[in-house]
């Protein structure tokens, strides 16, 4: 029966960091960097609105596009924080980021049309792109601080030049997009017919300055994706934004309504106290992974790894170029011999080849014995 399984589907791999972590979950006394998901717990005024809304039957289905207090409230929230105007009508809450990327790809792509990627890059979008038949062309982001640019940008646009992915600030990489670098995109695809799509799932963690969004700029051509899962630790909880315009949305809801008819209502009754009593929640959060960066980000830099220093998100991407090893061969051997696991960079496409991700989501404590055991081993082996 393997045969009547699309090739497309079967042509998909599961993404290296799974792949990478399934291999090593079981190591005994390991310290794992890999993941990429907040160590704290979920606010406790966001956990008791979702135990209040099971305790009064709050259980139903909700209006396909989420509630509409939610919505008014998520666009309350993009509005104070970084300036951007929708309404009610211009947003749809979704289960996680993820299933904002789904919808908007699937709404928006056809065959053969490209979409322009700055590598290395989170692997969560390939995947979706290419089962839209549509074609993923990455931009090499990595002699320009991993920043895509409009200089880099513009070699890559054609005729079929479907979409742009701004992922910023990036995982893997922790780099952020400035105000002038967003204008001179901005300039760049300003009357083209061409989509940007803006992954802002990491808005509330940036470190220098604040966080600035091209839909301030482009906002009839910009999808922005967003969701509380980094910013108020809610992983699990599952809820994403995804704003555009009322003309895309109309159209997004479809594809949205057949797929998962509405976010689970319990859920959006804790993203609402998130957005509203909750809408600082991340700065305390933000003020320990600040600490953290700077802690993990010296210990690199004085084991002689060359690394850029991240603005945003909390990741740190150093280059392992210099060791000769592929980046999952030195992976591994960094559990094998040292205890410690990071992921390795080819799992953010062939660009992130001869870089390691390694997160800054855990204690201090838990960073300096992985980094301690990361500076034994570089000592010991690859010197
Ligand atoms: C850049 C980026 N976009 C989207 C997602 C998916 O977020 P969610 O858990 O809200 O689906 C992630 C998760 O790691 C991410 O790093």
């Amino acid at each position: 029966m393997e045969h009547l399984i699309h090739p497309r589907v079967k042509n998909i791999e599961i993404s290296g960091i799974r792949k990478f972590f399934n291999m090593v979950a079981d190591r005994p006394n390991l310290i794992s960097l890999t993941i990429g998901q907040p160590d704290f717990p979920t606010p406790e005024h966001v956990k008791e609105a979702g135990k209040e809304a099971i305790a009064n039957n709050f259980t139903t289905y909700t209006h396909n596009a989420g509630v509409p207090e939610l919505r008014q409230a998520a666009c309350r929230f993009v509005l104070e924080k970084y300036g951007l105007n929708y309404h009610e009508q211009e947003v749809i809450v979704t289960i996680g980021a993820s299933q904002a990327i789904d919808i908007t790809f699937r709404t928006i792509l056809e065959e053969g049309v490209e979409v322009i990627l700055p590598g290395p890059v989170y692997p969560g979008y390939e995947p979706i792109i290419r089962m839209c038949g549509a074609v993923p062309v990455y931009v090499d982001t990595r002699d320009n601080g991993f920043r895509l640019s409009a200089e880099l940008i513009a070699p890559y646009i054609n005729d079929r030049t479907r979409c742009i992915v701004l992922p910023y600030p990036s995982n893997p990489t922790g780099a952020t997009l400035s105000e002038q670098e967003l204008a001179k995109i901005a300039e760049l695809l300003e009357g083209r017919p061409i989509w940007i799509v803006s992954d802002e799932i990491y808005s509330e963690l940036v470190y220098d300055g604040k966080h600035h969004s091209i839909a301030a700029r482009l906002r009839n051509q910009t999808i922005v994706i967003n969701g509380l899962s980094k910013s108020h630790s809610m992983t699990g909880w599952r809820i994403g934004f995804v704003f555009a315009p009322e003309f895309l949305i109309k159209h997004m809801i479809k594809v949205h309504q057949y797929s998962v008819s509405c976010a689970t209502s319990i859920s959006q009754k804790a993203a609402f106290a998130a957005l509203t009593t909750g809408k600082d929640d991340a700065e305390e959060m933000k003020r320990q992974y600040r600490e953290r960066l700077e802690y993990a980000y010296k210990r690199l830099v004085d084991m002689g790894l060359s690394v850029e220093k991240p603005t945003g998100a909390f990741y740190l991407f150093p280059s392992i170029h210099s060791f000769g090893q592929s980046s999952f061969d030195f992976a591994l051997d960094l559990v094998d011999k040292a205890g410690v696991a990071v992921v390795p960079g080819s799992a953010f496409s062939q660009y992130g080849e001869g870089y390691v991700r390694l997160s800054y989501a855990y204690s201090l404590e838990t960073l300096k014995e992985g980094l301690d055991r990361m500076e034994q081993y570089i000592r010991q082996y690859q010197r």
